[in-house]
């Protein structure tokens, strides 16, 4: 059975599809069979890959990318995990945590990640993600949910991201994406190096 990553957070702009593209490039990298899955109706991903395999002939081992909608991914992830063919899902969503559909994706995913930056407002948000989790957690115990410390400048000690986090009911892993470009400027294709540690990481936590 495929294991499903969820990157979910109540508001945009924490950090979803930047970790997730990251995250399912290098997992790719490390030789595990990925397939990423956008719910943002935009599509921005599956429109950079087309992109990127126009301009270049060769683009070596690559992953599948499907577009989903909030309401539709639950569904259509429970045919994926069953699949044979696929180690990893990671799923970029984008809806609220209160939606419906959202709150399906919980009951299918193994994690949760829920990235943020350490601005008052999005811990405040992260706070309200985990709160409006706890119902599909209860339905779903294997859940994992994950707090990703995003977008810390260059210089913020660990001990200052963990205070500013424990009072989250979730898991604080114990590593961070700091603010930069060379994860912004990411490849559908090819994995960024930095990320790896990252990935690593959150590879822990899905035996
Ligand atoms: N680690 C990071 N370093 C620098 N900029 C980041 C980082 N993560 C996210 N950003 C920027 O923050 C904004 C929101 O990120 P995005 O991944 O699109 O969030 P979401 O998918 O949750 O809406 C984007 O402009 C993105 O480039
Ligand atoms: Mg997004």
């Amino acid at each position: 059975m495929a294991k499903v990553i969820s990157f979910i957070s109540r508001k945009g702009g924490t950090g979803k599809t930047t970790n997730a593209i990251n995250l399912a490039t290098t997992l790719n990298a490390l030789g595990k069979r990925v397939v990423l899955v956008e719910t943002d109706t935009n599509y921005t991903l599956n429109t950079l890959r087309k992109m990127e395999v126009f301009k270049s002939k060769d683009n070596g081992r690559t992953f599948d990318i499907l577009g989903s909608q909030d309401q539709a991914v639950a569904q259509e992830l429970t045919d994926l995990k069953n699949s044979r063919k696929t180690d990893v899902v990671v799923v970029d969503s984008a809806g609220k945590t209160t939606d419906e559909g959202i709150k399906k994706l919980c009951l299918v995913s193994d994690v949760v990640i829920v990235p943020t930056s350490l601005t008052q407002n999005d811990l405040l948000v992260t706070y309200q993600t985990v709160t409006d989790l706890a119902p599909a957690r209860q339905l779903n115990p294997q859940l994992k949910i994950l707090i990703l410390p995003n977008r810390i400048h260059t210089g913020t000690n660990l001990y200052t991201v963990r205070e500013s986090l424990k009072n989250l009911d979730a898991i604080i892993l114990p590593i961070i994406v700091p603010q930069k470009n060379l994860f912004v400027n990411f490849s559908t294709v090819a994995a960024e190096k930095a990320y790896e540690p990252i990935a690593q990481e959150i590879l822990k936590h899905l035996s």
